[in-house]
């Protein structure tokens, strides 16, 4: 079960890429008090964020708490880390489709490693723990957005290349 202090249920989190992370790691679901752990750091790495205040922060966690079944929010811990200890994060959005029989589908969203973190597998731990809820909570298959370079990364993680993405700016 979630609790009001975590996003989702622990339970959620592959014991696998538990036991393959690096001595010291972790991985967790969002909890309300990460602001102070340096959640905004890390995905100050993959896009621009602005000033946002632990009041509002914490707002939009709680936001995404309500909508139950919706955001699955993981980060990986460096437990012997000085200061904020969230050094990699990732969410998984849950779709609920008329489509394909009522199907459910993932999109895979803000995959961010800390800069001086990158390089350990800690992206593709991230990966993997997202699937995994993915898989438990019945999607048929998890989709996401890149750039160019980073294909080979997620190719590394099972992804196949499909389709083009496009977008409107409002
Ligand atoms: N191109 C090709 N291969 C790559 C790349 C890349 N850009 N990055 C990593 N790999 C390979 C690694 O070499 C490794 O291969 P190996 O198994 O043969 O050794 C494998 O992918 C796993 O690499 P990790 O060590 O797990 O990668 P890392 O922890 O550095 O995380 C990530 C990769 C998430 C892309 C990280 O570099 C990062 O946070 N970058 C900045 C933010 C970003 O671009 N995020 C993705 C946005 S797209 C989205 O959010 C859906």
């Amino acid at each position: 079960m979630a609790s009001e202090t975590q996003l989702f249920s622990a339970d959620l989190i592959s014991p696998k890429v538990l036991e393959a992370l690096p001595k010291g790691y972790t991985a967790r679901p969002l909890q309300r008090t990460d602001f102070k752990e340096g959640h905004l750091d890390v995905i100050r790495d993959l896009a621009y964020v602005g000033d946002i205040t632990e009041e509002q922060w914490t707002e939009r966690f709680d936001l995404m708490h309500r909508c139950t079944g919706t955001y699955y929010v993981v980060v990986i811990v460096d437990q012997n880390r000085e200061g904020g200890k969230i050094v990699g994060t990732g969410t998984l959005m849950v779709e609920k489709k008329f489509l394909f029989k009522l199907a459910t589908q993932g999109h895979i969203e803000d995959i961010a490693i800390k800069s001086d973190q990158q390089g350990k597998k800690l992206g593709l731990r991230l990966i993997e723990a997202l699937d995994y809820v993915a898989e438990k909570v019945g999607c048929y298959k998890t989709i996401l957005d890149t750039s160019e370079e980073k294909e080979g990364f997620y190719e590394k993680c099972g992804y196949e290349k499909a389709g083009s993405e496009m977008h409107h700016f409002f």
